[in-house]
């Protein structure tokens, strides 16, 4: 026959089992103080030299930042590539001169502005700034496409 628990033995259990609730409900309290903050990347990026971008619109950080660059006579300013009827990625066709949203076709002329398809509003503008050295830093965190507003600093960067 199988020993009994000794009541000694079993005191004990009770006290580790007790133990073990004070650990598990100290651990949940501590981590309840614990602010639930999701760390991303920063949405500012050096695009590099102004200088460097032709009058166009530009494609080089669409792949790595979402963006396009596009310079005119009078200045720069970024694009976010996100529609805003869903959030697609919308591609540039420079023979088109228009941004072109694969998911429910609507289009874009290189100010943003809708053109086609059942998009509310233009693109969003990205914050710009040229830097004392000549580099442009964009910053995708602040957005602006009220017509009006886009065209002035911060969404618009004088740059002949
Ligand atoms: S998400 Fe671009 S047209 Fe619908």
């Amino acid at each position: 026959m199988a020993n009994p628990v000794k009541r000694k033995d079993f005191l004990w259990m009770g006290w580790g089992a007790f133990a073990a609730f004070l650990g598990g409900a100290g651990a949940a309290t501590t981590r309840f103080f614990v602010p639930n903050i999701l760390y991303e990347p920063s949405q500012k990026f050096n695009a590099g030299k102004a200088e460097d971008f032709p009058i166009g619109v530009s494609t080089l950080w669409f792949k790595q930042q979402r963006v396009w660059i596009v310079r005119s006579a009078q200045g720069i300013y970024a694009l976010w590539a996100r529609c805003t009827h869903l959030g697609c990625t919308p591609n540039w066709f420079i023979s088109e001169m228009r941004f072109k949203c694969p998911c429910h076709g609507s289009n874009y002329n290189p100010a943003g502005d809708v053109l086609a398809g059942p998009a509310p509003k233009p693109l969003w503008r990205c914050r710009v700034e040229i830097t004392a050295t000549g580099d442009l830093v964009i910053d995708k965190a602040i957005l602006e496409n009220r017509a009006g507003v886009r065209e002035k600093a911060p969404f618009f960067a004088e740059y002949a």
